[in-house]
């Protein structure tokens, strides 16, 4: 089963398995990480961003014009940012590498 590495809001990196075929955000929740993903991979929301290591992001299949709208609303936005609901788990991202952006809520 492919590897999926968390990087977390406090830098703690956490490796979980991910069956092929949940979405990035499915594999978060069923592993206690946080990322929200209010509308529960609907693309109407930008809450389940992640930020994928460069080297990995070519390796994605390319962000529907979707997403792209979506991921613009989406605070901390960054080159290589995605949106976790739409990542499907696939064999050959085994030790794909995303890192939770901080600061999208608890500001204080
Ligand atoms: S969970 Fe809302 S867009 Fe991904």
């Amino acid at each position: 089963m492919p590897v999926i590495r968390f990087i977390q809001k406090d830098g703690c990196a956490k490796e979980v398995d991910a069956p092929v075929g949940l979405s990035l955000l499915e594999v978060a929740h069923s592993n206690d990480i946080d990322l929200e993903g209010a509308c529960e991979g609907s693309l109407a929301c930008s809450t389940c961003h992640v930020i994928v290591e460069p080297e990995w992001y070519d390796l994605l299949p390319q962000a529907t014009e979707d997403e792209e709208d979506m991921l613009d609303l989406a605070f901390g936005l960054t080159h290589t940012s995605r949106l976790g609901c739409q990542i499907i788990i696939q064999d050959e991202l085994d030790g794909l590498t995303v890192r939770l952006p901080t600061g999208t809520r608890n500001m204080s």
